[in-house]
């Protein structure tokens, strides 16, 4: 089993990586937390997949639990299904001292977080991805939210899980549209910050799919070791994610977060190109790389349209909105703009 552990100003917790380990969760729960009874939070489909597997492991630790199922998709990600599962919690008599198991994707583990750092203050919890996105992105560094009518993950809190339990047998299993959607995070870690993690991906991911993953999680690690509240370094993290969150709205949130962000970060590489902060090789390759992947490089959404959702974005500060701009692979960097100019980047980017 491969542990890659955390340390940030608001704790340390251990990230758990290794085939099959679903099956030991409740064993490796009750050795970090010590808890009793555990609230398993999971959505329709993932329970029909993995939560036989979670419950039986449960068991065998001696972990009573109960289960909130709610439907998948984001727009469950919302303030009636929050209220809804902290009402169950209340009424269960659930306590500090219990868990809360996010057993699911991105959706899931934001909602289950949320719920974890809001009921009774905080209780304990637990992440256990079962997509890819989830496994090198959301279920690290501590970010919980639920969307609101004007935008995506506007109410939330920095809240870290006691432990992360990554079983690499759930990604293997993913539909393929799931798959590359978690793939488009992957590349952004390698844009950002790894050119030699990038080149890696000329090999199909599910080819070494453990360094891959492992290797985003380290690089996520030490972003948020540095800076726990997206306060600065932490906001390269969101390459592509400025007009990729504003396709997502755009949509109703049809179209799934990784590949909005892939979008998102050809449309923000092709505007950097044309605007002279980097060369359009990097373009070219980053462009191929999704492609690779299956993963889009445009939206029929103008910029008009997009420019709304752009702007209630949470990244937003003041006047300012911080984009993250490549200068090569494997190196962005912050650009404070104002938010005057921010056409001037949209329409560089068709
Ligand atoms: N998903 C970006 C972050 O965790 O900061």
């Amino acid at each position: 089993m491969m542990e890659i552990k955390v340390d940030v100003p608001s704790g340390q917790y251990s990230i758990l990586l290794e085939q099959g380990l679903m099956q030991r969760a409740g064993e490796l729960i009750k050795n970090i937390t010590g808890i009793d009874t555990a609230v398993i939070i999971t959505d329709d489909i993932v329970d029909k997949l993995y939560s036989t597997t979670v419950e039986c492991s449960l068991e065998l630790a001696d972990i009573k639990f109960i289960k909130y199922i709610f439907p998948h998709g984001e727009s469950s990600k919302n303030s009636n299904v929050y209220i809804s599962i902290l009402n169950f919690l209340a009424e269960n008599h659930i306590t500090r001292s219990d868990a809360v198991i996010a057993l699911g994707g991105g959706v899931v583990g934001d909602m289950a977080g949320f719920v974890s750092a809001t009921y009774l203050r905080g209780i304990h919890l637990v992440q256990i991805p079962t997509t890819l996105l989830a496994a090198v992105d959301s279920s690290v560094g501590g970010k919980t939210a639920i969307d609101l009518d004007s935008g995506k993950n506007l109410a939330g809190a920095f809240y870290q899980p006691d432990l992360v339990i990554c079983d690499y047998t759930a990604l293997n299993s993913l539909p393929d549209h799931v798959f590359s959607d978690g793939c488009a995070e992957i590349i952004k870690y390698g844009m950002i910050c790894d050119y030699d993690l990038f080149d890696s991906l000329n090999i199909p991911i599910k080819q070494h799919i453990e360094s891959v993953i492992s290797r985003c999680v380290e690089i996520k690690r030490d972003i948020v070791a540095k800076d726990e509240k997206d306060k600065s370094l932490r906001q390269l993290l969101n390459f592509g994610h400025t007009i990729g969150h504003g396709i997502e709205k755009c949509s109703n949130y049809n179209i799934p977060h990784g590949t909005a962000v892939a979008i998102g970060m050809a449309m923000i590489t092709k505007s950097a190109v044309s605007l002279g902060f980097c060369d359009s090789l990097c373009y070219d390759k980053l462009c191929s790389m999704l492609k690779n992947y299956t993963l889009p490089i445009e939206t029929e959404y103008s910029g008009q349209q997009l420019i709304e959702g752009i702007l209630s974005d949470k990244k937003r500060s003041g006047e300012y909105i911080t984009l993250v701009l490549p200068k090569s692979i494997g190196k962005c960097f912050l650009h404070k703009t104002p938010i005057n100019e921010i056409s001037k980047y949209l329409d560089s980017a068709y």
